[in-house]
């Protein structure tokens, strides 16, 4: 590291330096994602270099307009003044489910599509009941890497967590590594991200049904995270009604919960409105642990007027009119949102290349045989660095990613890399400390 202070660096080096000493950040590699944002937002305004800014997993795209006008709409209808209904507006349950089986080709009943305030509140109210369901079952299995503010969740409830990182465990040998955990009988509930966050790895059919399979033997929910559906732009996802469908666990088990995210899909971060689909079965279904605790057996019921209602009483009633105006055109065929989006995996195919051109390593790099997809985050490693120095050193070439560290992640000394805010006209930036960094330590 002394090395290099002699060197110009692309990003003054004194004051990188006495940023990161004043920033109270004791280790960088460990830092939260909200930490670092503040850190470089701090060198940026301090030197007057712009960034490449890869730390922050936010839409980089404006939100649709047939979303925004049916919101403007709803509210000059007057539905601000008015307590929506806590299991959601029926036009956008009735989209939901729409939704769901021309993108998934799942039947689901209207009743168990239910929007929460971001796939964030849907997991947290999720996590509120599966580990009430069964005394013995109280510990939640996360399949790893995985998007850290949903172990904070847990840690919030004081519910317990395990977590494996899948990386070793692709394909079939993924079945053993999971029976591993659900034979203690403990666990409730399994979680992961499809397409991952932070890694980008989509699961294939066999892992699914190894998912989905050893879910029903061992009575275990999945919970399985869509927060960028579709995304997987190796395959056309984007026809209502027409293979190929974004694949998922629900073709495998009765047991799940999925949460679709509006965020990144649909570009609607700033609204917080996420959709919860329950299975059928699983929202029918009487749990006598339920019974004792609320007076009602029903998981459904609970979770609508139990769990949802103390936390928020239901999502804002205008960002539900948006959501259910483009899940219609969606639907209808009228908006096709996938193409929206397909500009991350252009970003990541070309970023990918800079790095890889200059030294660099993709972490996770395939989906059993096959070459990963390009999309909205992808792992990077630089020689034998550790993911703590790389996190910090490229701070002085002004590029930010955060540690897989922070994930769950096994490799550490890899970095996730964010799209979805740096502009091709930062590509040539790019490049240039790509190269500085390499040709400085190589
Ligand atoms: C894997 C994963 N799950 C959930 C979320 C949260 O989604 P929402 O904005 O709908 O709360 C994110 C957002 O980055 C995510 O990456």
């Amino acid at each position: 590291m002394e090395a290099i202070t002699n060197k110009k660096t692309p990003i003054n080096y004194t004051i990188v330096k006495d940023l990161i000493a004043k920033s109270g950040i004791k280790n960088i590699g460990k830092a939260s994602i909200r930490e670092l944002v503040s850190l470089i937002n701090d060198i940026e305004r301090e030197t007057g270099e712009k960034f490449i800014r890869m730390e922050m997993g936010v839409p980089g795209l404006p939100s649709p307009e047939i979303g925004i006008n049916a919101e403007i709409a709803a509210l000059q209808s007057g539905v601000a003044s008015k307590y929506p209904m806590i299991d959601g507006v029926t036009h956008l349950k009735i989209e939901i489910a729409r939704f769901v089986k021309n993108f998934l080709n799942i039947t689901v009943n209207s009743k168990g599509c239910i929007p929460t305030v971001g796939s964030m509140q849907g997991g947290f109210a999720a996590f509120l009941m599966l580990t009430k369901l069964n005394p013995n079952k109280d510990t939640v299995l996360f399949i790893d890497p995985g998007f850290p503010v949903q172990k904070q969740q847990l840690d919030v409830l004081d519910k317990k967590y395990e977590t494996f990182d899948v990386y070793k465990y692709r394909g079939e040998a993924l079945k053993e590594k999971l029976e591993s955990y659900l034979k203690k009988g403990t666990i409730s509930t399994i979680l992961y991200s499809n397409p991952n966050n932070p890694s980008w790895i989509c699961f294939s059919e066999k892992e699914l049904q190894i998912i989905g399979e050893l879910a029903t033997k061992y009575d275990v929910i999945v919970i399985e995270d869509m927060a960028y559906f579709a995304m997987d732009f190796r395959k056309d996802y984007s026809k209502p009604g027409q293979p190929p469908y974004q694949p998922t666990v629900a073709n495998y088990t009765d047991n799940w919960i999925l949460l679709i995210s509006s965020s990144k899909a649909f570009s609607y971060a700033g609204q917080r409105v996420g959709m919860m689909v329950i299975n059928d079965q699983l929202f029918k279904k009487s749990y006598p642990t339920l019974n004792e605790i609320y007076g009602n057996p029903l998981f459904g019921h609970n979770l609508i007027y139990k769990v949802l209602y103390a936390l928020s009483s239901g999502v804002t009633h205008s960002a539900q009119y948006g959501l259910a105006a483009m899940l219609k055109a969606v639907n209808d065929g009228t908006f096709d949102f996938v193409s929206q989006v397909k500009v991350y995996g252009k970003r990541a195919h070309i970023m990918k290349k800079l790095f890889t051109e200059n030294g660099f390593s993709i972490v996770y790099d395939k989906d059993e045989e096959k070459p990963l997809a390009d999309g909205f985050y992808f792992t990077f490693s630089y020689k034998n660095m550790s993911g703590e120095e790389l996190l910090e050193k490229l701070l002085y070439y002004g590029i930010s990613a955060i540690s897989l560290a922070i994930t769950g992640s096994e490799r550490t000394e890899g970095l996730r890399a964010c799209v979805s805010q740096v502009d091709e006209s930062q590509f040539a930036d790019l490049e240039n400390r790509l190269q500085q960094f390499n040709s400085d330590y190589s």
